[in-house]
């Protein structure tokens, strides 16, 4: 029988939650716990879905027990069961998580919350698994930066890519915390050009010559991406959709038909049966893309809750050494979870 790979899930929010889940779904790996400090309806849904529950913080036992959910440890316990812990806790606890992982001599995974001096290594499966095998860590990069890894890459590896300029509405919040915080009746742009997303790129491939200006938008659904990228000669709007088919992790919509906003490919990922209604890949508008002498423009969706999934279960088959070949690793996961190219 094929070696399990123990996988804790520590922070079982927006991203550890799915984590769990899409682990759940491999035949090389399984979840061992999940670690938390809250002692809500959430938690109790993990404990009702089956895992080990552990409470990380001694204030998080004392109200997780208050709340009547049953604790398999603490945070130690956690760590002394796992072979490979996913960090999904808020932006900044990461990095003083990463120092008990190390301590505890448990390789780690951290999200595009934290910076890349923590792990010295940022992933895009497509990119850079190979540099990731064996490592003790590595960094997820975040939703956006997945996005802008896995289209330019594609441009990249078809060598037409010369530099690229992207425009990024950003969701102001997740959907099941909107009544606690976003923004309303504003659009909040960053105050620096480049934003982070850009520059966050090149920790994965220094190559890319990018730059991104952010704005923050009253919706919670998705982001947006608006692109200009200077090819290195003039092309056909066919081979530029040759060079993103080169990655399974992009697909295609149309306008004309019907999918002509971020609401009806939500709606689609519905009917699809996705789980929360994910969407993993990164979704071009095909009929909108344009090339016109040596430019190209295009604008695509990019599921902030979801596209960083495929790309963590890939990153634990990296450090593990699980699957020493990326491809093998990208086809099981994407096989795993419906990841597709052409829903309909
Ligand atoms: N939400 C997104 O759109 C998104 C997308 C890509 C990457 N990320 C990154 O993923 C990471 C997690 O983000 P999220 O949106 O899932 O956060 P979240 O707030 O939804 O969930 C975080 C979870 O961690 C728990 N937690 C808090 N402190 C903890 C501690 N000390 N120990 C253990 N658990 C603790 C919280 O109770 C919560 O359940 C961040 O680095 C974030 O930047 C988020």
């Amino acid at each position: 029988m094929m070696k399990q790979i123990k996988v804790a899930v520590n922070g079982y929010g927006v991203i550890g939650k799915r984590i769990v889940e899409a682990v759940q779904l491999q035949d090389d790996m399984e979840v061992v716990g999940v670690g938390d400090v809250a002692a809500d309806w959430r938690i109790k849904m993990a404990l009702k879905k089956g895992h080990a529950v552990f409470a990380n913080t001694d204030e998080g036992a004392k109200a997780m027990q208050e709340a009547g959910i049953r604790t398999s440890g603490d945070f130690n316990d956690l760590l002394n069961v796992a072979d490979v812990v996913v960090d999904c806790t808020p932006k900044k606890f990461g990095a003083s998580n990463a120092e008990q992982y190390k301590l505890a001599g448990v390789k780690y995974i951290l999200q595009g919350g934290e910076k890349h001096k923590i792990t010295g290594h940022s992933f895009s499966a497509e990119s850079n698994y190979t540099s990731a095998l064996g490592r003790e860590a590595t960094r997820v990069v975040s939703c956006n930066t997945t996005s802008i890894v896995r289209t330019l890459s594609a441009l990249k590896r078809a060598n037409l890519l010369k530099k690229a300029r992207g425009t990024l509405l950003r969701r102001a919040t997740d959907p099941w915390e909107s009544h606690m915080n976003g923004i309303m009746n504003t659009l909040v742009p960053e105050p620096e050009i480049p934003s982070h997303q850009g520059p966050d790129a090149q920790s994965v491939d220094p190559e890319l010559d990018v730059v991104t200006a952010a704005i923050k938008v009253p919706i919670t659904l998705s982001h947006l991406h608006y692109w200009n990228v200077q090819l290195t000669r003039q092309t056909s709007k066919e081979e530029v959709l040759e060079a993103f088919r080169s990655s399974s992790r992009i697909a295609f919509v149309r306008m004309s038909e019907g999918l002509s906003a971020n609401n009806a490919v939500k709606e689609l990922m519905l009917d699809l049966g996705r789980p929360y209604g994910d969407m993993y890949e990164v979704v071009i508008w095909e009929d909108m893309l344009k090339t016109e002498g040596n430019e190209l423009y295009y604008a695509y969706l990019v599921d902030n809750q979801a596209i960083v999934i495929p790309e963590t279960v890939d990153a634990i088959r990296a450090l593990t050494r699980a699957d020493s070949d990326p491809q093998r690793s990208i086809e099981k996961t994407n096989h795993s979870l419906g990841i597709n190219q052409f829903f309909v």
